[in-house]
């Protein structure tokens, strides 16, 4: 069977694990509370909320289902469908997001690792002075990139599998931990008010563009990766229920890591909008303040290392199946060569935190650090673009109708009756609000 030689996942559980592994990382405990801080607060959770079920589930259904129909990597799947030459672009521009996100994103990873560390060691240094040490933090990231390739070099279900399946469970009950605490702490009613109680004239065309992104980051969508690991999925699977599962355990995740980071960053009179920052300056405080807090830092920082890497694996595979499908090289061969490019181009994001102070404020895109702007060119606009792009793709060329034939394998003919509303949201919903916001760009660089 030519599936199974490629790879495939063992389980259902096995493939809602993985995704969710993919999909829940740092852009739920890291991203998502510094762009709420820097965005407003409330305001910015419904606009952020929004855009996940009606853009980002839509999408993410669309992305899976093309994956499992061509069983290939997205520049693969997308020959499959069309004989267009411009088409396949989407895929190529996927396989380079991936690459280019996995840059920075293990650079963040591996401060994660090293706040483990830093735990242990009851260390008092501040955060900037750990990531301003060159050696640290291009340790901890080569480190980071090292344990991703190792991991996608076992292979899909050996190697992404296994890891997903005891975090997450584990990640959600100490996140309640936290929260209980978090909510106890002297003025934490402020930081509630600020997560929770809605202000929206703090909304703007800056605000949308980001909650729109902020939705693709964490849901792993606009770039292939969930036609990647939807290429690995059983015909008997029901899509549906795994794309809806995957979007609610994400912004469960996400939205809980808010309940713990606001209430004590108000409660230590932090500023919300300092940027990416926020949690490594607000959690170590919650640990210290924390009776036992060491010992739940340290499982914490684990954990969160754990869940980065289950995403960074996935940013690693799209690259690397596309190697392996579309030019038959081994996959080792493709994870060595791919993991040294991407070291290079994160080199700069690693040096851009105090190192090297050309790279630390660059003044056209909004005084953004470099690792700012690649957050903001491919973990922002190259998803949203890439995520318009999909929903043309699946929605009109390829079509709803042969799509969902694919869709309802697997699910029952119960779910035929979902398939107009999603037929709707992907060719008409979807296209439109990305065009609107990604027209609406000015302000993005004040
Ligand atoms: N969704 C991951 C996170 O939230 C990041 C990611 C983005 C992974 C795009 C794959 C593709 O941490």
């Amino acid at each position: 069977m030519e599936q199974s030689a490629r790879g495939a996942w063992t389980s259902r559980t096995g493939f809602i694990l993985a995704a969710a592994g993919s999909a829940i990382g740092l852009g739920n405990i890291w991203r998502f509370p510094y762009v709420t801080g820097m965005h407003g607060g409330a305001a910015f959770v419904v606009v952020y909320l929004a855009c996940v079920f009606a853009i980002g589930v839509p999408i993410l259904i669309a992305e899976l289902t093309l994956g499992r129909h061509t069983t290939l990597n997205p520049v693969g799947a997308i020959r499959a469908i069309t004989k267009s030459r411009f088409w396949p672009l989407v895929g190529y521009l996927g396989v380079i997001t991936g690459a280019a996100i996995l840059s920075y994103y293990a650079v963040i990873a591996g401060w994660t690792v090293g706040y483990i560390f830093r735990t242990i060691s009851h260390s008092s240094s501040s955060f900037g002075s750990f990531i301003a040490d060159p050696t640290i933090e291009v340790g901890y990231f080569v480190l980071f990139l090292i344990m991703t390739a190792g991991v996608v070099v076992g292979g899909v279900e050996r190697g992404i599998e296994r890891w997903s399946k005891i975090l997450m469970p584990m990640l959600f009950l100490i996140l309640l931990g936290l929260i209980a605490f978090a909510l106890t702490l002297e003025g934490a009613s402020k930081g509630v008010e600020f997560y929770l109680k809605p202000d929206f004239s703090k909304i703007s065309g800056s605000t949308v563009l980001a909650a729109l992104g902020q939705a693709f980051f964490s849901l792993s969508l606009g770039m292939g990766a969930m036609i990647t690991y939807g290429s690995y999925i059983s015909k008997k699977e029901n899509l549906a229920i795994s794309a809806a599962s995957v979007a609610l355990a994400d912004t469960l995740i996400a939205t809980l890591a808010g309940l713990v980071i606001f209430p004590a960053l108000f409660s230590v009179g932090m500023a919300p909008t300092q940027g990416p920052g926020l949690v490594f300056n607000v959690l170590p405080r919650i640990f210290e303040m924390m009776p036992g807090g060491t010992i739940v830092g340290v499982f914490f920082f684990v954990l969160l290392a754990i869940a980065a890497l289950t995403s960074t694996v996935s940013l690693l595979e799209v690259p690397v199946a596309f190697l392996v499908d579309q030019r038959k090289w081994s996959r080792k061969k493709a994870v060595i060569i791919v993991t040294a490019i991407v070291f290079a181009i994160g080199l700069p994001s690693a040096l851009s935190q105090g190192t090297v102070p050309a790279l630390s404020s660059i003044d056209w895109l909004g005084g953004r650090d470099f690792l700012g702007v690649m957050d903001f060119v491919f973990g922002n606009l190259s998803l949203t673009f890439g995520g318009l792009l999909l929903a043309i793709l699946v929605g009109w060329v390829w079509g709803t109708r042969k799509a969902s034939e694919e869709l309802l394998l697997g699910a029952g003919p119960r779910f035929s009756a979902l398939v107009p509303g999603w037929s709707f949201m992907l060719r008409y919903i979807c296209p439109l609000v990305i065009i609107v916001v990604l027209l609406n760009l000015t302000g993005v660089f004040e």
